[in-house]
């Protein structure tokens, strides 16, 4: 649809998309807060209330993971995070310099190629990497004294190790994307999109062809 100021609204989130990426959210703000409680940070639910907290969470994200991994493929919303042969470097030259420079952002929205390609390597990066370190650490520390029985013999502390760097990798993603949220048309505009769904584009007019 093409509005009155030149823009156009593109519907580019599902919504279960948006669903998920809110609850998906909390989760992990939660599991956050209570996470860096534990390790000892701050005090404010008190241990064993913490302990408690952290483990339903994670049981609810756990199981979040495991229904959208199945939306994922049954509906092909899988397609938009494999990393295209589009030029990364172009996205990566506007973020560190041209946004600055009030340069025109290199590759509009557009419902099938809804993410550009260096949102989709740091994306397959949280999805196949941190959130994968954290699920597998944050179990082997859940049932580490069933372990043995299992054949696996880990010091307590290479597990809690690993899962605390998870968790500082997991800090230093969120506060990335939270930085690159805000740097649509206004501050607010991507996380706009992320709540109705519809992204307003600028309306870019085709190049006149030669001899025109
Ligand atoms: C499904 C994913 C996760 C599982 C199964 C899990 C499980 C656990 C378990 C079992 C503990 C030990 C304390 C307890 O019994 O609750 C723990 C500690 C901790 N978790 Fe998680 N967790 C998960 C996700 C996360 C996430 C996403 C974060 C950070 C954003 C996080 C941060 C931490 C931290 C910082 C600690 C304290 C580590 C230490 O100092 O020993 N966890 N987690």
């Amino acid at each position: 649809m093409i509005e009155n100021n030149g823009s156009q609204k593109v519907y580019v989130y599902k919504r279960y998309n948006r669903v998920w990426h809110w609850i998906q959210a909390i989760q992990i703000a939660l599991l956050g807060i209570t996470g860096f409680e534990i390790h000892g940070s701050f005090s404010l639910f008190g241990f064993e209330r913490v302990t408690k907290i952290h483990d339903i969470t994670a049981w609810s994200l756990i199981f979040m993971v495991a229904f959208t991994i199945f939306w994922y493929f049954t509906t092909g919303e899988w397609k938009h995070y494999v990393p295209s042969g589009e030029k990364a470097s172009v996205h990566l030259r506007y973020y560190t310099l041209g946004m600055f420079k009030n340069e025109p952002h290199p590759g509009k929205n557009k419902e099938l190629s809804r993410l550009n390609p260096l949102q989709r390597f740091t994306y397959l990066g949280f999805k196949l990497l941190i959130v994968p370190v954290m699920v597998t650490t944050g179990l082997l520390y859940m049932f580490y004294n069933d372990l043995p029985a299992f054949g696996i013999n880990l010091s307590l502390e290479f597990v809690a190790i690993l899962h605390t760097i998870g968790a500082f990798a997991l800090l230093s993603f969120f506060l990335v994307h939270v930085y690159m949220t805000t740097t649509g048309q206004t501050v607010f505009t991507n996380i706009k999109a992320m709540i109705t769904g519809y992204e307003e584009i600028e309306v870019v007019e085709p190049e006149p062809a030669a001899g025109d």
